[in-house]
C-alpha cells in the first residue's frame, strides 16, 4: 500500500469545467502510473445517486455519497477525483474532515459567462423558469472561502488550469514531479 491516496475535490457551477479538469489530470497521473479515480457529478447522479433531486436535502445526500467513496478509495491508496457542484460550504467541510488528505478546488467562472456558452442548455431553461432550484440562478452557490486551489475557466485555457493544479500538488508534495518516470538528472 502507498501513502499516494488524497481527495481532489473540486467544487463549482454547472459548466465551470469541473468535468474537463477533472478528465485532464486523471490522464496526467494515469500517465505517472498513479492509482486515480474520477467520481463525476453527472455520473454519480446515472448511479450511485440515481432518483435524487435537486432540493437541499438530495444534494447532500449525494455529497456526502460522494465523500464516502471519495474517502475508501484515497485510504486504500487511490488519487479520489470528485467533480460535482457541491454547493453547500458546510457539507463540503463535513466531507473534508472525514477524508484525509483534501485538497478543494474552486472552478470560478462568471454567470455572464456561463449563461453565454450553455453547453447544455440548461441556463436558458433556468432562466425562462422551466428548470427550477437551477445553481447560480434560482438555488444557491456557496463559494469556498479559502479552496486550496483556485482556477478560473474564463481567464484560463483548460490546460493553464491543469498546469497551475499541477503545479500545487508538486509544490505541496501531493504527488511528485518525477512519479513514474526517471527523476530528471538537470
Ligand atoms: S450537486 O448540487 O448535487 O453537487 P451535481 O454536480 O450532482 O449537483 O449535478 C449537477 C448537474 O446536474 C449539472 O451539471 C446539470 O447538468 C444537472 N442539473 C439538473 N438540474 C439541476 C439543478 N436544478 N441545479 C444544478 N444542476 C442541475
Amino acid at each position: 500500500m502507498n501513502d499516494l491516496g488524497c481527495v481532489l475535490w473540486f467544487t463549482g457551477l454547472s459548466g465551470s469545467g469541473k468535468s474537463t479538469l477533472s478528465r485532464l489530470i486523471e490522464n496526467e497521473l494515469r500517465n505517472r502510473n498513479l492509482n486515480v479515480e474520477v467520481l463525476d457529478g453527472d455520473e454519480v447522479r446515472e448511479n450511485l445517486s440515481k432518483g435524487l433531486g435537486f432540493s437541499k436535502e438530495d444534494r447532500d445526500t449525494n455529497i456526502r455519497r460522494i465523500g464516502y467513496v471519495a474517502k475508501l478509495l484515497s485510504r486504500n491508496g487511490t488519487i479520489a477525483i470528485t467533480a460535482a457542484i457541491s454547493p453547500y460550504a458546510d457539507v463540503r467541510r463535513q466531507c473534508r474532515a472525514m477524508c484525509g488528505k483534501f485538497v478543494e478546488i474552486h472552478t470560478d467562472c462568471s454567470i455572464e459567462e456561463l449563461t453565454r456558452r450553455d453547453v447544455k442548455g440548461l441556463y436558458a431553461k433556468a432562466i425562462s423558469g422551466e428548470i427550477k432550484n437551477f445553481t447560480g440562478i434560482s438555488d444557491p452557490y456557496e463559494p469556498p472561502e479559502s479552496p486550496e486551489i483556485r482556477v478560473n475557466s474564463e481567464t484560463q485555457t483548460p490546460e493553464e488550469s491543469l498546469q497551475v493544479i499541477l503545479d500545487w500538488l508538486e509544490e505541496n508534495s501531493v504527488i511528485s514531479a518525477f512519479e513514474g518516470g526517471e527523476p530528471s538528472t538537470a
